[in-house]
């Protein structure tokens, strides 16, 4: 029986559509989080996946030098800084929401002290998330970042959309009931429940903490799950046997730090089965160091920076000419001697003197310092930026802290940007 022409016609636009579906549908389903043995997950946003070999980028707190921590901002950037996983410290509001903040309370990267003025200390597990989300978490680090908000677990996840991986840290599981079954919940939701790869090939899901007896209940809740146990002074790089055999049977790493450790002692860790994380470091000297020794997964606040180190690029490339020359960090007498004390030098590597006009520095723990308006600094000259007080002077400007912040212990890193906020230079050193 011949069929009239347009139902014909028709069954053929069917037959096309459904051929279409189907690719789509084949490709959603691939895109999707990739089981550990998938070959070559397709192009990520970042459009670098992770190199064999080569220690996968965790981004501390998201581009946390950047823009502020753990927020929108700071995550869009690390990704767009070719991160390949994104870390981030939960809490738990006084309604149950999981959210990502890495204090305790949220006087520090909040204005909830103007919001809520009597609600002191201000902890976080003493609001709902209705009035959590009232509050700006861009201000506190930089005006130009007013608006941003501190994210739940869900809108962090959402905003990553499978394309990088995902470091949650139970940061203090003791003070939130339910918290570790609470994000077991959410992971099961969001079927990361084992050992899955995101886009980019680096691991979905891996839940850290310091705290022992909670990573160990994670873990009997969801096994499959990737987790490191992290311990303050790295003790692990030097257990005994028994120690990382015993650790090995529950948990997939354990943390070291770079300046301490070698390459035979992060190979000894890795030949029981454990997979060694770095301490957060920023300097491309360090970075290096963690590449050399082998480390497994590299922790940094500047994900842009670890990538060009890796990549043999040069990292920072000044733009205007003004780099770091030199930190002087535990100067005899007072760190904030008036007229003296601890300060950072800059100098100028061109020809041509330069308006520091806008200028900022900071430290690793976030100090903002001034760098001092119309401030000029002379072609091949140093300028000093002081921490405590003092009178400015053309070449030099005191920024009258009462403290000093620049370490005087293990490593300091400071980060140099110029009036558009973009990041010049930065410089680390070992203090001990
Ligand atoms: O996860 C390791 C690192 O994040 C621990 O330090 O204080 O930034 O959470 P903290
Ligand atoms: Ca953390």
């Amino acid at each position: 029986m011949r069929l009239p022409g347009f139902i014909v016609q028709r069954l053929r636009t069917a037959l096309v559509c459904s051929a279409a579906l189907a690719a789509v549908a084949a490709t959603l389903v691939s895109a999707q989080a990739v089981s550990a043995d998938a070959s070559t997950p397709p192009e990520t946003a970042a459009g670098r996946q992770v190199k064999r070999g080569e220690p996968v980028v965790w981004s501390h707190r998201g581009a946390s030098k950047n823009a502020p921590e753990e927020t929108t901002a700071a995550y869009q950037r690390a990704l767009a800084d070719g991160a390949d996983v994104l870390e981030g410290d939960l809490a738990q509001t006084k309604d149950g929401v999981l959210v990502v903040i890495h204090d305790n309370t949220l006087a520090r990267t909040t204005n909830a002290e103007e919001v809520f003025p009597d609600r002191a200390p201000w902890n976080v597990i003493d609001f709902t998330l209705a009035e959590i989300k009232q509050l700006d978490a861009g201000s506190w680090w930089d005006p130009a970042f007013a608006g941003q908000r501190i994210l739940t677990l869900r809108e962090w996840f959402q905003l990553t959309g499978g394309r990088a991986g995902l470091a949650p840290e139970l940061k203090s599981p003791t003070l939130y009931p339910g918290m570790v079954e609470n994000l077991v919940k959410e992971l099961r939701a969001w079927g990361y429940t084992h050992d899955l790869k995101a886009r980019n090939g680096a691991p979905q899901i891996w839940v850290q903490s310091f705290d022992e007896p909670a990573l160990r209940q994670f873990h009997a809740l969801l096994p499959k799950v990737p987790t490191l146990l992290l311990r303050s002074g790295y003790p692990f790089m030097t257990a005994t046997d028994e120690v990382l055999t015993e650790l090995a049977t529950w948990t997939t790493a354990v943390a070291g730090n770079p300046v301490q450790t070698t390459a035979s002692q992060v190979a000894r860790v890795q030949s029981f089965g454990l997979k060694v994380v770095s301490e957060v470091e920023d300097g491309p000297s360090i970075l290096s160091m963690i590449e050399l020794q082998g480390y497994d997964y590299l922790f940094t606040n500047v994900p842009d920076v670890a990538k060009a180190v890796l990549n043999d690029k040069t990292p920072l490339r000044t733009t205007h000419g003004v780099v770091i020359d030199s930190v002087v960090y535990n100067p005899d007498g007072s760190d904030v001697e008036p007229g003296g004390g601890e300060y950072i030098a800059l100098r100028n590597t061109t020809r041509r003197p330069i308006e520091l006009t806008g200028y900022t520095l900071r430290e690793f723990g976030n100090t903002l310092l001034r760098v001092g308006d119309r401030a000029v600094i002379e072609p091949g000259s140093f300028y000093k930026v002081y921490v405590g007080p003092g009178t400015d002077r053309p070449d030099a400007h005191f920024n009258g802290l009462t403290t000093g912040v620049l370490a005087n212990t293990v490593t300091d890193h400071v980060y140099l940007y110029d009036s558009k906020r973009v990041m010049e230079d930065l410089y680390s050193y070992l203090a001990s």
